[in-house]
């Protein structure tokens, strides 16, 4: 096996990419350009698990895209494409689908919390779609793959099938087993209205959460507005670890500005958090205006972003045929 490392990883198309979504992965997928060859992939057929407006499908490809490059991602140095353009996603992920077993995919917590409490209404590909997030990496053999701690058992997964088939095939080591690269100081990204529930587009309120497109006026006001609690900020962490609204607003700013949080409990302790608010919003203002102001420039020229996912798929889809030729030939079709 070589000894190359690949690191692939997909986001979802939603229309809009806030705050968590930067901070949580766009801006590790960033730094890992440096050190390692990198693909990634807007996952459209993940997105189809739960029933999406066609029209406005579309535009979140692209507007995700948008978001994928105003926030670093280089499309001349890695790979970025949309999933369905490149079918081997589809064909290995049928491969696979006969590999993986019933048992395995009915321990994933995530179905069970995606499907609600009526499973039987449950589209079947919200049932098998770790089966295909599994496609999605081993059809490049990526050893590497960042994502946030509610995809670990997605990826122990991937690692069982990827193993499996190595055995059934007696083909050893020919898939790799992929490696979560789930950052150590796991930021997760909170609500701005409560935060013990995670950052979500899909929580009603617009003040719980910084979307990237925020302009200026609308950071302030938000964070502004933003759940505190009446204590000055603490001077450690393990009192900071008992507040949940301090700890994520902390929590932001160290990640924005890249300063430990340690480091930042020793300038502001003490302090109320009108001091800590305005810091955050000059920070937010800093990093988050000018990628929301090329997502809002870039959406407007949907044939460069067309062109982008074109040149990504040509390039997606020659690594992926190449394996998938040993693949099926491994399998036994003709
Ligand atoms: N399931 C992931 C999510 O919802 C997205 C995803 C699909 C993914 N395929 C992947 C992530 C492959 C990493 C690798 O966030």
């Amino acid at each position: 096996m070589s000894d190359k490392k690949i690191v692939f990883s997909g986001v979802q198309p939603t229309g809009n990419l806030h705050l968590g979504n930067y901070l949580g992965a766009l801006k590790n997928f960033v730094s890992l350009q440096k050190k390692m060859e990198c693909i990634y992939c807007v996952v459209d057929l993940h997105a189809i698990t739960t029933f999406q407006n066609p029209k406005i499908l579309k535009s979140n490809i692209l507007e995700t895209t948008a978001g994928f490059i105003a926030s670093g991602l280089d499309h001349e140095n890695s790979i970025i494409f949309n999933q369905s353009s490149v079918s081997g996603h589809a064909e290995l992920a049928w491969i696979l689908n006969c590999v993986s077993r019933v048992g395995w995919l009915n321990r994933m917590t995530q179905f069970k919390d995606k499907a609600g409490t009526d499973k039987e209404k449950a589209s079947v590909g919200l049932y098998i779609y770790p089966n295909l997030m599994a496609a999605d990496i081993l059809l490049y053999k990526a050893t590497h793959v960042p994502v946030g701690a509610d995809q670990k058992q997605h990826i122990e997964l991937s690692r069982d099938i990827a193993q499996k088939f190595n055995n059934d095939f007696q083909v050893e080591n020919f898939f790799p087993l992929p490696e979560p690269l789930i950052p150590k100081k796991i930021s997760r990204i909170m609500s701005l209205r409560d935060g013990t529930k995670k950052m979500s587009k899909s929580e009603e309120s617009e003040y719980s959460r910084i979307n990237l497109k925020d302009d200026a006026d609308e950071i302030v006001k938000k964070i502004k507005k933003a759940k505190t609690d009446s204590e000055p900020i603490p001077s450690n962490e393990v009192e900071l670890n008992k507040r949940p609204e301090a700890l994520n607003l902390i929590t932001i700013y160290s990640d924005l500005t890249n300063t430990p949080v340690g480091e930042v409990l020793k300038q502001m302790s003490g302090k109320d958090f009108t001091h800590l608010k305005k810091n955050l919003s000059d920070a937010l203002v800093e990093k988050i205006c000018p990628i929301g102001k090329e997502i809002k420039k870039m959406i407007k020229d949907r044939i460069f972003l067309e062109k982008i996912l074109k040149k990504g798929s040509e390039k997606a889809n020659l690594k992926a045929e190449e394996n998938l030729k040993k693949i099926r030939d491994i399998v036994g079709l003709i």
